[in-house]
């Protein structure tokens, strides 16, 4: 088949987007495929002289071409070109902004090709963390106490602070609406720290949501269209299952499956799956949740873009059931085709 990868991109998860598409591109290279590998960044091709997928972390020439603004247009343009005319599938492994909130996803659908994951409409909603969870609350599936505040000046006055303090009990979480990797997230513990918190997750997004904090598990659920994966549970020493705990080799444990009593199990799959067909999503897709003392499963989010490299949760989860990474790989590219 016929391939062309997206990956890296312009949003802060420009790296970890260039791991899924080094693990991706390694993959469907052993599935005989032939690949193009795009940086949507600067339209240039991440596949080097060699063949090999481009080693941006020992090559920090390439890796700071990317432009502050992607141009779509020329994206627009390479999709369109003739090399690219009889394209079978394109993968996507682009993580955050643009790659993930539906533009590039409406973009393949207006070129007519096949492209795997979630549409333009789904992926622009579960994008959007306060949109998903008003769904979420429609369908009784519990999730965090929240505010939003679409803010359009940086300043973070009186009336904001006394309504958190009227709806929320501290300590709270502050977060962009609209990131991921837990960029611009902080725990507040008291009022005075709101504005620090505020500060930080508005250099990511002007739509700032508070969240009451759920002390409890981490622990999140893969599902690949009618295939729904076995429960992960997060451990990590870090306070929040943060960039650091992500991302860092050792800095958190995985246990799959989870520890957890069966009734439990099903609860979080059951949730998963709503939450999965409330959104619309399709392909692989990965919802986050916290379990509490009392065993409330609070629905976070889903991401219909979840990391994709061999050592990844989805791909963690879909081992467990006894499916390895190539093979997900293809079940993946089976799905964006249909
Ligand atoms: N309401 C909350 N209570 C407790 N921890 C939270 C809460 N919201 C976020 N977190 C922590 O921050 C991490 C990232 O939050 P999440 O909403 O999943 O955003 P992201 O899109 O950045 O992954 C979670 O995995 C969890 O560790
Ligand atoms: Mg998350």
């Amino acid at each position: 088949m016929k391939i062309l990868l997206l990956a890296g991109g312009i949003s802060k998860e420009r790296q970890v987007s260039l791991d899924s598409g080094k693990s991706v591109f390694e993959s469907l290279i052993r599935q005989e495929h032939t690949v193009f590998a795009i940086d949507p960044a600067n339209n240039k091709s991440l596949v080097g002289n060699d063949n090999l997928f481009i080693d941006f972390k020992n090559n920090n020439s390439a890796n700071s071409t990317s432009p502050k603004k992607s141009d779509l247009r020329s994206l627009a343009n390479t999709i369109g070109s003739p090399g690219f005319h009889d394209i079978d599938l394109v993968f996507i492994t682009l993580h955050g902004g643009i790659g993930e909130n539906g533009t590039i996803q409406s973009l393949l659908s207006l070129a007519e090709k096949h492209y795997t994951g979630s549409n333009m409409i789904a992926s622009a909603i579960a994008m959007d963390k306060a949109i998903s969870k008003s769904l979420f609350k429609s369908e009784s599936i519990p999730t965090p106490v929240w505010s939003l505040f679409r803010l359009n000046t940086e300043e973070i006055s009186n009336e904001i602070i006394n309504s958190i303090k009227e709806t929320h009990t501290f300590p709270v979480i502050v977060k962009p609406n609209d990131g991921g990797s837990t960029l611009g997230i902080s725990k507040v513990s008291s009022p005075e720290e709101l504005i620090k918190a505020f500060e930080k997750a508005l250099t990511d997004s002007p739509n700032i949501l508070v969240e009451d904090f759920i002390s409890g598990r981490e622990l999140t659920v893969a599902i690949l269209d009618e295939h729904i994966f076995p429960v992960v549970e997060i451990k990590t020493s870090n306070e929040l299952y943060d960039y650091q705990a992500k991302y860092t080799h050792g800095k958190s444990t995985y246990i799959v499956p989870a520890d957890i009593d069966s009734d439990t199990t099903k609860e979080l799959q059951d949730s998963a799956r709503k939450v999965y067909d409330i959104i619309g999503a399709a392909g692989m897709a990965r919802i986050d949740f916290i379990l509490d003392e009392k065993t409330n499963c609070y629905c976070l989010e889903l991401n219909t873009l979840p990391g994709m490299t061999d050592l990844s949760l989805a791909p963690m989860a879909a081992k467990a059931s006894g499916i390895d990474f190539d093979k997900l790989i293809g079940m993946i590219i089976e799905s964006g085709l249909k």
